[in-house]
This record gives C-alpha cells, sequence and structure tokens, in this order.
C-alpha cells in the first residue's frame, strides 16, 4: 500500500512538473502556453515564448535561439498587436487553430484555417520552424501551417524565399519597424517574378512600393550581382525554379554553424550573420547594398555605374546622355537614349555589342526560356522590335538559357570580379565604333583587378593567410577567380635571390598537395607572387582553436595527415628536384574549399641534385619548434630534417597543442616528451585532442602517433623516409 501510494505520488508530481514547465516541443488542444513558459525544440536549438524587445514593456510572441545569449529573435506572431500585460496564451482552439489570447478571450493572433481539424498539434522543430499539423493525419507529411511560410525579418537555413507557385503563396522577408517594434517598417526582401509573362526572376529590396535594391537575376551560381555569394565552405545557395516553385535558399554544410540572413529598417540592408561562439557575438558576413553603384537605379536608363572610377557613370555602347548639361553637371538621373532607334524593317541593320563585367538589368520587362542557346537567343531577340538586350540564364559550363529585356535598361553597374555577359542590341553601323569601344572596357577593367586587389584586400589578407614575408591580400581575377598576393615587403630579408628561388621552384612543381603558384610581378622594387586562394586559411587556425577545431573531426585530421605525407613525397622523391622545404608548420599548410591540405611557402626551400641527401647551412632559418636538433645546432637540413617538421606538425593535429608552447601540468616535458612517456605508459590515446573523442578511430591515431614519434627522433638515421611514412599511414598492421 505504501508503496502504491509513493508511486502514485511520484506520477502526480512528474505530471505537475511536466505542465507547468515546458521542456517539451509540441501543444495540443488541452495544453497551453502562459507569459513566462516556453516551448523548446527537441535538441533545444530553438524556443517559442513571450519577449520584451529592447526596453518595450510589450509583450511578444516569438521564437528566439535558446543558446545565444543575445536575444536573436527570428520569428514574431503578433509583430503589430503586442499584448500590454503578462496574461498572453498561446493554444490551439477546438477548431484546430493556433491561437495567441490576451485576457483569456480576445484572439490577437491566430493562424486563421478555415476547416474542422481533427487532431491539431503544434510543434517547435529544431529548424526553428512552428507547425502546425494533425495527428490524425500523420502519414500525410504536410503541415496545415508553418512559420516557414509567413517570415518576419529573418531566413533561417532551409527556409525557403519565394513562390509557391501552386497555391500562389509568396514569401517575402519584411523588416521591423525599428530595434523595440517588430511591426513591419516598409521594408521588404524577396522574389520579383511575372509568371504570366515568364519574366526572369530576381530579388528585390524594397522601401515601401519603391525599388531600393536588387542583386540581379539568379545565373545558376548567385544572383548576377553579388559575386561573394558563392557556393562556399560554410553555405549552399540554391535557387530552385521549376513548375511548382521558385524561391531562394540556403543551407549549412556543417550543423555547428549558426547563421541566419536579416533584413533591417535602419540602416535598410540585407545582412548575412553568422555567430562567433569565440567572441560571443553575431558577425556580419556580408551587407547589401555595399556601396554607391548598388543604390537602384542610380545611372538612370541605359547608364552603367563604375564603381573603379569614383562612382561615376557611364552610357551603354550606341547610347548616350538623355541631357547632356545634367549628365555634364553629375546629375546622371536623366541616363542615356539610343543614338539611333533599333532599325526593326531591315533586321540586317541591327548587330548586338557584347558588354562585360555586368550585373545583368533589372527584369520587370523580360523574358526567359532556359533551353534556348545564345544563338537562338539572339535571333529571338533580333526578331522584336522591342527587344533590347539578352544575356545567358545559366553561367555554369559555357552557358545555357535566353534572357531577353525590353525597353530600357535599368540599373546596371560593373561587378570587378564575377560580372557578366550582356549583349545589347545597337545598330550595325555603330558596331565597328564599339569595337574600339570594347578595347578600352578590356583596358579599364584590367585597372579594376589591379585595383580590387589592394582596396578589397587589406583587412581580409592581413589574417587570411600564412605568416612568412609579407602581408598577404585577397584579390580576384577578371573572370571570378579568387586570389592570394603576396607581397614581399622591402624589409622582409627576402631578397630578389629568395623571390627568384620561390618562383622558380614552386612553377616547377604540380602536385594536388602543394599550393599552386598562378603568377609573378617584379617591378622595381614590388615583388608579388599570385597563389591560388584557399578559402580556408592555414591549418594552424583550425587545430590551435576550440571553436574552429571542432570542424575538423578525426577522419578530416586524418585525410589531412595523409596528404600533407603525400605533398611531402613529392617534393622529397617525386618531383624531379629533390626539395627540401626547411619551414614546414602548421601555418605552412593551407586548406582549400574541401579541406584538402596544401603546402606552402617555398622562400626557404632548397633544391638538391637528384643523389644529394643533405646540406649545410651558416644561415639557420625555420621555425622553433619544429626544427630538428642537427638543422637547429650545426645548420645540418636533410630530407631527414623535413621528417622532424613532420612528425611535430602530426603531434600537434592530433592534440590541438602547439609544440611552441605546450607545457603539461606540473611537467616540463616537451610535447614530443610528453607524447614519448604516454606512449612508453601505453596511454597515447590521451594525446587526442579532446574535440575529436567523438569522430575518432583509436587505430588510426595510434598508428599517427608511433609514425610521428618515429618521425622526431634525435639521430636523423632513425628517422624514416617519407615513403616509409606514407606506406606506415596507410597500412593496416
Ligand atoms: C483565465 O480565466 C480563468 C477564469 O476567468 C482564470 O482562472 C485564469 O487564471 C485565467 N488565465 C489567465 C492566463 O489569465
Ligand atoms: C479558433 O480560431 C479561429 C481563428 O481565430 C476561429 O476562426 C475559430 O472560430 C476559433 N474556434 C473557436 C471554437 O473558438
Ligand atoms: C515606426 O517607428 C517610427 C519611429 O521610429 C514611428 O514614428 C512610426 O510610427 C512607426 N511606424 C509603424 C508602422 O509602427
Ligand atoms: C571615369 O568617369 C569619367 C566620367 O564619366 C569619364 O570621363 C572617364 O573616362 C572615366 N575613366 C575611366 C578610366 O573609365
Ligand atoms: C536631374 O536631372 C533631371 C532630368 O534629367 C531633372 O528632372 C532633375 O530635376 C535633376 N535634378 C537635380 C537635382 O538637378
Ligand atoms: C523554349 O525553347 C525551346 C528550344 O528552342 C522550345 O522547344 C520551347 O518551345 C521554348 N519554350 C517556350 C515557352 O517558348
Ligand atoms: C515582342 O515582345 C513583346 C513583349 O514580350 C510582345 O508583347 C510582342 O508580341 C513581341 N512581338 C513580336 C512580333 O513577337
Amino acid at each position: 500500500m505504501a508503496g502504491f501510494t509513493f508511486v502514485l505520488i511520484t506520477v502526480i508530481f512528474l505530471f505537475l512538473l511536466h505542465t507547468t514547465s515546458f521542456e517539451v516541443d509540441s501543444i495540443n488542444q488541452f495544453q497551453s502556453i502562459s507569459d513566462g513558459e516556453t516551448l523548446v525544440s527537441k535538441e533545444g536549438v530553438f524556443e517559442l515564448g513571450f519577449f520584451s524587445p529592447g526596453t518595450s514593456k510589450k509583450r511578444y510572441m516569438g521564437i528566439w535561439y535558446k543558446n545565444i545569449p543575445i536575444q536573436t529573435v527570428v520569428w514574431v506572431a503578433n509583430r503589430c498587436n503586442p499584448i500590454y500585460d503578462s496574461s498572453g496564451l498561446l493554444t490551439v482552439n477546438s477548431t484546430g487553430n493556433l491561437v495567441l489570447l490576451y485576457q483569456n478571450k480576445s484572439v490577437i493572433w491566430s493562424t486563421s484555417l478555415f476547416k474542422q481539424i481533427q487532431k491539431p498539434t503544434a510543434q517547435l522543430l529544431d529548424s526553428g520552424n512552428l507547425i502546425l499539423r494533425d495527428d490524425a493525419d500523420r502519414n500525410s507529411g504536410t503541415y496545415l501551417w508553418q512559420s516557414f511560410d509567413n517570415p518576419s525579418n529573418t531566413i533561417l537555413p532551409e527556409m525557403k524565399m519565394g513562390w509557391d507557385l501552386r497555391t500562389g503563396l509568396q514569401r517575402h522577408l519584411t523588416a521591423w519597424n525599428n530595434t523595440e517594434d517588430p511591426c513591419p517598417g516598409g521594408l521588404t526582401y524577396g522574389i520579383q517574378f511575372n509568371p504570366q509573362l515568364n519574366t526572369i526572376p530576381e530579388d528585390f529590396l524594397r522601401k515601401g512600393s519603391e525599388k531600393f535594391y536588387r542583386s540581379g537575376p539568379w545565373n545558376g551560381l548567385r544572383f548576377s550581382g553579388g559575386p561573394e555569394l558563392r557556393p562556399n565552405f560554410l553555405y549552399n545557395f540554391k535557387f530552385v525554379c521549376n513548375d511548382d516553385e521558385m524561391y531562394y535558399t540556403y543551407n549549412v554544410r556543417i550543423k555547428l554553424i549558426i547563421a541566419i540572413l536579416v533584413v533591417n529598417q535602419f540602416p535598410s540592408m540585407i545582412q548575412r550573420l553568422r555567430w562567433i561562439d569565440a567572441d560571443q557575438t553575431w558577425r556580419a558576413e556580408a551587407s547589401y547594398p555595399r556601396e554607391y553603384c548598388d543604390n537602384y537605379g542610380i545611372c538612370g536608363a541605359n547608364g552603367i555605374c563604375d564603381p573603379s572610377n569614383s562612382s561615376s557613370c557611364q552610357c551603354l555602347r550606341g547610347f548616350k546622355p538623355n541631357s547632356p548639361e545634367e549628365w555634364n553637371s553629375m546629375n546622371m538621373s536623366g541616363g542615356c537614349v539610343r543614338n539611333y532607334p533599333p532599325s526593326c524593317e531591315e533586321k540586317e541593320k541591327d548587330g548586338v555589342a557584347k558588354l562585360s563585367g555586368l550585373k545583368l538589368p533589372d527584369a520587370a520587362h523580360s523574358w526567359m526560356n532556359t533551353s534556348m542557346n545564345l544563338k537562338e537567343c539572339k535571333a529571338k531577340c533580333l526578331s522584336n522590335c522591342s527587344c533590347t538586350a539578352y544575356a545567358n540564364t545559366d553561367i555554369r559550363g559555357k552557358g545555357s538559357g535566353c534572357a531577353i529585356w525590353f525597353g530600357d535598361l535599368i540599373d546596371i553597374r560593373h561587378i570587378p570580379a564575377g560580372g557578366q555577359d550582356l549583349y545589347v542590341r545597337i545598330r550595325a553601323s555603330e558596331l565597328a565604333k564599339a569595337d574600339r569601344d570594347v578595347t578600352a572596357v578590356i583596358v579599364a577593367s584590367v585597372i579594376v583587378v589591379v585595383s580590387g586587389i589592394f582596396s578589397a584586400g587589406y583587412y581580409i589578407g592581413r589574417m587570411a593567410l600564412k605568416g612568412g614575408f609579407g602581408p598577404v591580400y585577397k584579390g580576384m581575377l577578371e573572370d571570378g577567380k579568387e586570389i592570394a598576393v603576396k607581397r614581399l615587403s622591402m624589409s622582409s630579408g627576402q631578397g630578389v635571390d629568395e623571390f627568384k628561388n620561390e618562383v622558380a621552384l614552386i612553377a616547377k612543381l604540380q602536385h594536388r598537395n602543394l599550393v599552386k603558384l598562378l603568377g609573378c610581378c617584379i617591378q622595381g622594387e614590388e615583388k608579388l607572387l599570385v597563389y591560388e586562394y584557399m578559402l580556408n586559411k592555414c591549418l594552424d587556425s583550425f587545430i590551435f582553436d576550440q571553436v574552429q577545431g571542432k570542424l575538423l573531426d578525426w577522419p578530416k585530421r586524418f585525410q589531412i595527415i595523409c596528404g600533407i605525407a603525400r605533398g611531402l613525397l613529392y617534393l622529397h622523391q617525386d618531383s624531379r628536384l629533390r626539395v627540401i622545404h626547411r619551414d614546414l608548420k602548421a601555418s605552412n599548410v593551407l586548406l582549400d574549399i574541401e579541406m584538402n591540405p596544401k603546402i606552402s611557402d617555398f622562400g626557404m626551400a632548397r633544391t638538391f641534385r637528384g643523389d644529394q641527401l643533405e646540406g649545410n647551412t651558416n644561415r639557420v632559418v625555420g621555425t622553433y619548434g619544429y626544427m630538428a636538433p642537427e638543422y637547429a645546432f650545426n645548420g645540418q637540413f636533410s630530407i631527414k630534417s623535413d621528417i622532424f617538421s613532420f612528425g611535430i606538425m602530426v603531434l600537434e593535429i592530433i592534440s590541438g597543442k602547439r609544440s611552441r608552447v605546450f607545457r603539461p601540468q606540473n611537467d616540463s616535458l616537451t610535447l614530443t616528451g610528453y607524447a614519448w612517456k604516454l606512449m612508453k605508459a601505453g596511454r597515447e590515446i590521451e594525446l587526442l585532442d579532446a574535440c575529436l573523442k567523438d569522430s575518432h578511430d583509436s587505430f588510426e591515431v595510434l598508428r599517427c602517433i608511433h609514425v610521428s614519434l618515429l618521425c622526431v627522433q634525435q639521430r636523423p638515421a632513425d628517422r624514416p623516409t617519407i615513403s616509409s611514412v606514407v606506406v606506415m599511414l596507410g597500412s593496416e598492421s
């Protein structure tokens, strides 16, 4: 009897606990959430409840990130109908609507479905989507309602911005009026598209009905005016366009990444934000509009804005300023008009001028067919008197699809890197003249590239790449290819000899685990090296950082170790020259978009004849902590001194500790000594970085530790060659 009572009390107690604190992710007709209670998604990513923005006392129901200390509300229900006390109540009413009640009776907000739902359940998903479904009809897999279909000011990963063409539903973002008021302030961001006319879909930021900014039509990879938005290591961007749907979406490639896209009223802009856990802050990774030339239609009709030339306007080929006096006094809003109207009757009189590197014009008056090619597109354009320009709809590969513009061409600008080709219809008689102009454009865009390197370069570059001699800048070639430019400072110590050495050396080396040199430039004192750009910076920025370190799980780290070994094998044995790197370290290994390692910085490398194994130098260069003892003390370098550095690097990759600064507790041992001690005790696995505990393969880890300890032996002769290392890493025994 006593036992029974105990069980009963426990059951009642649990029941009470369950109904008062909502550590659940869903509610139904018999449950509700009052002010102070919250609904938490299954894995605890998002939380739904009542909040007051900023210093406001008004209560709103919304969804925010549960684990981010800065309140980040991603969705609000009663945006313009605040509750003025704490009587708000969210529940599912008897007809199955999700309703927000005020003082128990008046409906402040609801999902407004007009049919009887049998077993309604509202659930907050880990994606941040609040959904309403019918549990009597769970197999259908469809939601009766979802917050993702009614966005506020934020696009979360997997959310769609755009159209459901079957239902006519349009999802767009609306900015909060201000930080204290979630009511829409008039700034909207969405996809513009006219299904009847089959226009080219494009994104638009509007103030009221006025056009404010557009990124340009989607070109298969990105919006035509947003070269930064290409898919990368962190995100996949996608534009879906078929008979049923037309939307933009993105997702993160690694679950740990928290990223959102937000529109703000003041200052009016779209921002892509990523949560940086180490700094406990949101970092803006991109903001639009970025600059003067992004202002909608700033150059008027048929004008092109040029950001590299004091943001000035030019007329398209074959056009002249509408009002030359206004234009010359820098009022360009009047735009440009044709020198000659199109010749509609005699087709042969019209031709097309190809303009490159542009954001394509406003597609309000346009038409597209994604199966036509450029030749068919040209014929189509020249056959219709109102056609003024055409382009490919998809730039992937050789380009495909046909986009046609009618009437004035508005809001075109130069994109210094990654712009597109636009074919503008002009009189054939003007083409000869246009050809001369095209030459001028090419000359101008070369200048753009070079100035692009130096303007954009500074802040991206300083933190972007390797240490070594001189700052590294990020730049872009005209075709959109990203490059790293190493500028050797005059005081860097790398003289003309070392420079030529590096160039001559890397130019001859071609291997997927070595960074590729694309070109170089010597002018007077100025020396530049142009390398392929590595999106993910250097290895040390990952392995020694607690947060970034999580992005490299064990399988990736093992791949990296093997990749470095293969790169070194090529240097030591497979290339026609025998190359000793002399400065192997984590900061000289760059990672590309797929996290493939690339050995870089050959400023100190030495080449040997095929049969020579060892050399001597009076000038010991390299990095303390990675240098083999015989090299550090006697200046003796050989392939075995590189092997020593490799061994140190492998220990660092496994442990996440820097060999230079590592000091185990109460111990004067180095990282190597510590690893050795653990191995003798049979506890090598303790060396493993804590963040690898879940992903590691003990056999691989042990194999790597053993190999690295062989590599860091005192006597060079005892260390294995790199070919043995590659074999040992790859073998099961
Ligand atoms: C709703 O009304 C009932 C009866 O009027 C009252 O007991 C209850 O406390 C009210 N709930 C809220 C959240 O105001
Ligand atoms: C439930 O809410 C919906 C939407 O507000 C409303 O139309 C409906 O009448 C409500 N049902 C009841 C029984 O109150
Ligand atoms: C938006 O906020 C401004 C003050 O910042 C206020 O004057 C205006 O009335 C608000 N608009 C709406 C629609 O709430
Ligand atoms: C810069 O813009 C001005 C004004 O439009 C023009 O006269 C000049 O030729 C342009 N310079 C270049 C290099 O394009
Ligand atoms: C700029 O020029 C347009 C006509 O091209 C004219 O309507 C407008 O008033 C001018 N603006 C200024 C500030 O002069
Ligand atoms: C698009 O172009 C293809 C190939 O030229 C053609 O077969 C198709 O009918 C066109 N579709 C439309 C809607 O014009
Ligand atoms: C030219 O294109 C316009 C806009 O799509 C269309 O209304 C018109 O019928 C076309 N004219 C011809 C001759 O195809």
